[in-house]
């Protein structure tokens, strides 16, 4: 099964981020109940593997936080940008888990991903979209800040292609340790 790693968003918060979308043809905008932050992307792993995951996953202690999201931006591969979405705010309680969990991820036996954690929360993916419309969203959105939103578990979602969009399925939530 293909699997990721994510922080699942509070319903009213994905309502927020869902007036960001919208005015910009040429974007396949995500539907609100799949917006999450992924904090590792692992790939297609068989379902003994799977289990060791959640296994390392269910041992890993790191604490409760709370996550503020703010700023919108792009990613592009080979010049062409491919997304938008909106960023977390500098957390080093996110990316203390973030390091937990990469961490539990090698010790099963997952090679290490090399990426640098960018934190966000993708809105839409982009087939091709006039520049400018573009960038008049950006700086439209720029100042988007959301209320800080407690972070008490995390999940193990498995995703398999839907007609539209991927579907992404909640299989584990784990939960983090509540501060004393
Ligand atoms: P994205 O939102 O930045 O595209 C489920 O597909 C999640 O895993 C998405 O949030 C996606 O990040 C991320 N993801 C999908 N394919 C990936 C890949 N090949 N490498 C890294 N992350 C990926």
């Amino acid at each position: 099964m293909r699997l990721f790693i994510a922080i699942d968003l509070p319903w009213s918060l994905k309502q927020r981020l869902s007036h960001l979308a919208g005015g910009l043809p040429g974007t396949r905008w995500i539907a609100p109940e799949n917006y999450h932050l992924t904090l590792r992307f692992i790939g297609e792993l068989p379902p003994h593997r799977a289990e060791e995951v959640d296994l390392a996953l269910a041992a890993l202690r790191a604490r409760r936080f709370t996550l503020s999201l703010s700023g919108v931006g792009t990613f592009a591969k080979g010049g062409r940008i491919t997304s938008i979405w909106v960023g977390a705010e500098r957390n080093p309680s996110l990316d203390h888990l973030q390091g937990k969990i990469e961490t539990a991820l090698q010790r099963a036996g997952l090679e290490p991903d090399r990426r640098r954690f960018a934190p966000h929360v993708t809105l839409a993916r982009i087939d091709t979209v006039a520049e400018a419309r573009l960038a008049a969203w950006v700086q439209a959105h720029n100042l988007f800040r959301s209320e800080p939103v407690p972070v008490e578990h995390f999940t193990l979602f498995s995703s398999r292609l839907g007609k539209e969009q991927s579907v992404y399925t909640a299989e584990v939530e784990y939960d983090l340790i509540a501060a004393s």
